[in-house]
């Protein structure tokens, strides 16, 4: 069952590839415009929706946060992420104009189904972005667009992310190609650049030994942060999140422009922290991150850099480097969140922890 894996996060880690390249199977003709047609939402309400409001809890959140840098740049609309539960219980403005996007892995959450409920009560339209075929979110919403991740077992959720930001991103190039492209050959770029990406994401699975060896040398390690900047903002949220649910370890993801408002106070010698490196390719983004990494560095704390093939800039401030492939920013998470994981999972099976079940987690949780 297992693939000869120890256990199931590794084996659905190792079928992300799969996950990303079946997520974008048949979704697009030769011409590279997209195919929706499983979509029951008429195209006429997707022309005239004006806001865009994604719910989701825990990781499929993450992938909404990811996806609002993606669909507001391409599509002119704006995006708000909320988590369901926030959403549910304070009084969002909603209308016939918006779309409700719920993302989740199970299609079981109910804090995510209370809140599409709630937002089909004031007459929004919700699309639901789901795995598990025929689950309650799937059938509640009034169009759906399946994430084809295959079963994910293990409790926190690998695949499943990986391919939420495929089809939210599949999602907001159709609406982009349906409203008009603000951005035409920009748009037609990024989906041949989606269909680069799962042998992208197995070049990092392929480096996952280094991952592993500075994971399990850190495993007494009682408290890790993690900085992004734009995309790599939820990056290090999510990076955060598997650390703490997998290995019980004091994890917090930041924006990195938010260090100096805050969190350097947490700096001091001996501090680990995670920064995820935009590309130098995009050098207004790229050069606060790596002064970031300085002032951090410069405080001595040890510094663990995702950064891209070929970017030299941050060898002397990183105490280790994990290399990604060259990818365009807004594609980035899909291979900047691979090594977190590995990272994540290989700490805990360090420790000796159930990486499958971690304590006091399910993998869907039913009530509110
Ligand atoms: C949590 C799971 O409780 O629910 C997470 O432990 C998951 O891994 C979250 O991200 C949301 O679940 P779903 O099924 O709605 O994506």
């Amino acid at each position: 069952v297992k693939d000869g894996f120890d256990t199931f996060m590794e084996k659905e880690i190792h079928e992300q590839p799969k996950a990303v390249a079946d997520t974008l199977l048949g979704r697009h003709d030769e011409d590279g415009n997209l195919v929706l047609d499983e979509l029951r939402v008429d195209e006429s309400v997707l022309r005239t929706v004006d806001k865009i409001i994604v719910v989701a809890c825990g990781t499929a959140a993450y992938a909404g946060h990811v996806t609002k840098y993606a669909v507001e740049h391409w599509c002119r609309i704006p995006v708000e992420v909320e988590l369901a539960h926030e959403f549910r219980y304070r009084d969002p403005v909603v209308d016939v104009r918006t779309l409700v996007v719920a993302i989740s892995q199970s299609g079981e959450t109910m804090d995510t189904l209370m809140a599409i409920r709630h937002a089909r009560e004031q007459g929004a339209k919700v699309l639901a972005i789901v795995n598990t075929h025929g689950s309650t979110i799937a059938r509640e919403s009034d169009a759906v667009l399946y994430t084809h991740a295959g079963p994910e077992v293990a409790v926190a959720s690998t695949k499943a992310f990986l391919s939420q930001i495929t089809a939210c991103y599949l999602l907001g190039l159709y609406l982009s190609q349906l409203r008009g492209y603000k951005y035409p050959d920009e748009v037609a770029g990024y989906l041949d650049e989606l269909g680069r990406l799962p042998e992208k994401i197995q070049q990092v699975l392929d480096a996952e030994g280094h991952v592993k060896d500075v994971a399990r040398a850190m495993k007494d390690t009682d408290a890790v942060l993690f900085l992004g900047r734009h995309v790599g903002y939820p990056v290090a949220l999510e990076g955060a999140l598997k650390l703490k649910e997998l290995a019980y370890i004091h994890a917090e993801g930041f924006a990195a422009g938010e260090l100096k408002h805050g969190p350097i106070a947490l700096i001091e010698p001996g501090r680990d922290v995670f920064v995820i490196v935009p590309t130098p390719r995009r050098p207004l983004l790229h050069n606060k991150v790596v002064s970031n990494i300085q002032e951090i560095r410069a405080r001595g704390a040890r510094t663990l850099v995702i950064a891209e093939e070929g970017d030299d800039s941050i060898d002397q401030w990183a105490e280790v480097i994990f290399r990604v492939p060259r990818t365009p920013t807004l594609m980035m998470p899909l291979v900047t969140v691979v090594p977190l994981q590995i990272f994540a999972c290989a700490l805990a099976a360090a420790k000796g922890l159930d990486v499958d079940q971690p304590r006091n987690l399910a993998k869907s949780v039913t009530v509110e």
